[in-house]
């Protein structure tokens, strides 16, 4: 989950990382009172979660409350990326002298943390580094034993800061640790990181972006997910606990087993390729116990999806067998009728595996009008599109 910038730096305050004050509002006339409070002067900062703020006009600074009320309206309701404005952050004004490039990181690829830090921050990081990568310093970071005195200097030597700074920076860097490991991150990211005209180091903008599989051990991370703008569908999902995630074609998606889901995502896709391109609706993972009751939810969430045309059920029996799952079906079907959901949409059901044979009488027996049972994943994939399509 990745946070907006304002709840950055409330992390980074939390855990000691030198910030300025803040607040966040959602109207240009709140500017005022607010700008009034932190001193009249104040950068006026749009609150999306993508990076370039500045380059698209989303930071601008204020010279006073009026100038504030102004830059807020100006800002609110802009759109960035494809992201519309709407909060903006007011922050004290800074000034800035240097600015710096700080973050960790998982290192998926060399499965490690990382540390990276460069001298040369500030608006244009991506450039340097794509064409100046030695100006970028990556240090790898032990998982066990983190950033000590002796790897925060190893990081500010390899990035080469220099010496009047070197001391806060070190600083810096362990607290912005702190905040990875005991917040359960996967990046942090300061820039700048900026030296101000009287020498302090100052986390100006932070991103970062939160581990969601350790939500059940950080519960102050629920209120930081952006409720208004979370997909509806992936919600009620997500509140019934099931693995979905919307994707934009036609073709409803249920399997057990995220690999076996992938693989139907993709052959899916390809069979679309002769059916006007249709393409998967979703991804939904249905686990190991495909008991009527999660067959039930699953078919409910994506039955509810007005993009979804037909249903593609496919299921590979292992621990569960096909007979369960075929019994799943038939009492989830009977369940949202009671429950008086409309289901008018065709269903494709591929069974395999253990008690497959077992399973595909159990359908046949039921008769259900809208229930097609197809053999192989390639033919059930292809009727789904070719449904779809119509
Ligand atoms: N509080 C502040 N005081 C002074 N300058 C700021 C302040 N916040 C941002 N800036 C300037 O605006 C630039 C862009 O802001 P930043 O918050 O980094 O947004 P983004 O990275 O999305 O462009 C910074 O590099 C800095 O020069
Ligand atoms: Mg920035």
């Amino acid at each position: 989950m990745d946070l907006f910038e304002y709840q950055a730096r409330d992390l980074f305050a939390k855990h000691d990382v030198p910030v300025l004050s803040g607040e966040v509002i959602d109207t240009p006339e709140a500017a005022r009172e607010v700008a009034e409070r932190l001193g009249g002067r104040v950068v006026v900062k749009a609150q999306v979660k993508t990076g370039g703020r500045g380059k698209a006009g989303g930071v601008k600074l204020a010279d006073g409350p009026d100038d504030a009320v102004e830059k807020a309206g100006a800002i609110l309701g802009m759109d960035i990326k494809g992201h519309t404005v709407h909060k903006v952050m007011l922050a004290q004004t800074a000034d800035i002298v240097d600015e710096y490039y700080v973050s960790f990181l998982l290192d998926r690829a060399n499965r490690t943390f990382l540390a990276m830090a460069s001298v040369e921050g500030g608006m244009e990081i991506e450039e340097v580094a794509a064409t100046k990568p030695e100006a970028l310093a990556k240090v790898p970071v032990d998982a066990k034993e983190g950033v000590t005195d002796a790897k925060a200097r190893e990081i500010v030597e390899a990035a080469k800061f220099p010496a009047e700074v070197a001391d806060q920076v070190a600083e810096v860097l362990k607290k912005l640790w702190t905040v990875f490991i005991k917040e359960d991150a996967l990046l942090v990211e300061v820039n700048p990181l900026a030296k101000t005209g009287d020498g302090t180091v100052l986390a100006i903008d932070g991103k970062v972006s939160l581990d969601a599989n350790a939500a059940f051990r950080q519960p102050d991370h629920a209120e930081l997910e952006d409720k208004a703008s979370a997909n509806p569908l992936e919600a009620a999902a997500k509140a019934k606990g099931l693995n979905y995630v919307k994707l934009d074609g036609e073709v409803g998606i249920i399997g057990n087993g995220a690999g076996l889901v992938m693989s139907t995502l993709d052959v899916v896709a390809y069979a679309g390729e002769k059916h006007g391109n249709v393409k998967p609706a979703n991804f939904l993972d249905i686990g190991g116990g495909a008991s009527a009751e999660v067959m039930a939810n699953g078919l409910e969430i994506i039955l509810g999806d007005p993009a979804v045309k037909s249903v593609f059920v496919n299921v590979f029996g292992g621990i569960t067998a096909c007979d369960a799952v075929a019994n799943g079906i038939v009492q989830a079907l009977e369940l949202l009728k009671s429950k008086g959901e409309d289901v008018n949409k065709p269903l494709v059901v591929r069974l395999d595996g253990n008690n497959a044979e077992l399973g595909r009488k159990i359908l046949t027996d039921a008769n259900h009008p809208l229930v097609q049972q197809v053999d192989t994943m390639d033919d059930a994939a292809d009727r789904a599109a070719e449904l779809a399509a119509k």
